[in-house]
């Protein structure tokens, strides 16, 4: 198996603004076995969006929805958990080579498979993960936890979530998710300097 992935230093992979917030010993005393476990260490090699691993957003993720579960009145301890594992799902939706050498590619299968529009990730993934935590972590299953992770891709899930955790994860899922989002001149540069687009620019003679 490979090693590249696993550190018990959790804090070396914690970015310094989340550990210096003054909360941060309340949300890493709910997440802390999370943190260390074997499998959900996996996610630093599973790419997420733009440049960033579903470790670093699901981390992202969780701090701030706790943060918000104070601000409106929702459980903590719920929020830090499902926060954390909302995109538990077990498979990767993208490709790295990283994941090519562990556990024998096992985790790319879905990069490759062929789905239906419903079938695809953005509508199973909650689910997905809904049942992967309670794998891995049978003992944090409940029932809150259970409904926010499965919900949180709402409206795509039609079923909106049932409490208020799963609906500040939701918000805050999708306004990380934006800020990951490579900037349109990114974007305009990739495009730019593609092979397909450098070839027909030099075929028609603009420079
Ligand atoms: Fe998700
Ligand atoms: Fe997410």
């Amino acid at each position: 198996m490979s090693n590249k992935y696993y550190d018990e230093d959790v804090l070396s992979y914690i970015d310094h603004s989340i550990i210096l917030n003054p909360f941060f010993d309340e949300w890493y005393g709910y997440v802390e076995k999370i943190l260390l476990n074997d499998e959900f260490q996996k996610r630093k090699l599973f790419p997420h969006h733009h440049n960033i691993s579903v470790w670093d957003h699901s981390i992202l993720v969780s701090f701030r929805s706790f943060i918000m579960s104070k601000i409106f009145n929702a459980d903590s301890r719920n929020t830090a958990i499902a926060g954390l594992l909302h995109d538990f799902y077990p498979w990767s939706w993208m490709y790295s080579e990283d994941l090519e050498d562990l556990d024998g590619g096992k985790y790319l299968v879905e990069v490759y498979a062929k789905h239906s529009l419903f079938e695809m990730h953005a509508f199973t993934h909650g689910e997905a993960a809904a049942l992967n935590y309670v794998k891995f972590f049978p003992e944090l299953e409940n029932s809150r936890i259970t409904n926010a992770i499965k919900t949180h891709m709402f409206p795509l899930t039609v079923i909106p979530p049932k409490n208020k955790e799963g609906f500040i994860i939701s918000l805050v899922d999708k306004f990380n998710s934006c800020n990951e989002m490579p900037s349109p001149r990114f974007v305009a540069e990739k495009i730019k300097n593609s092979k397909i687009v450098v070839r027909a620019t030099k075929a028609i003679g603009i420079k």
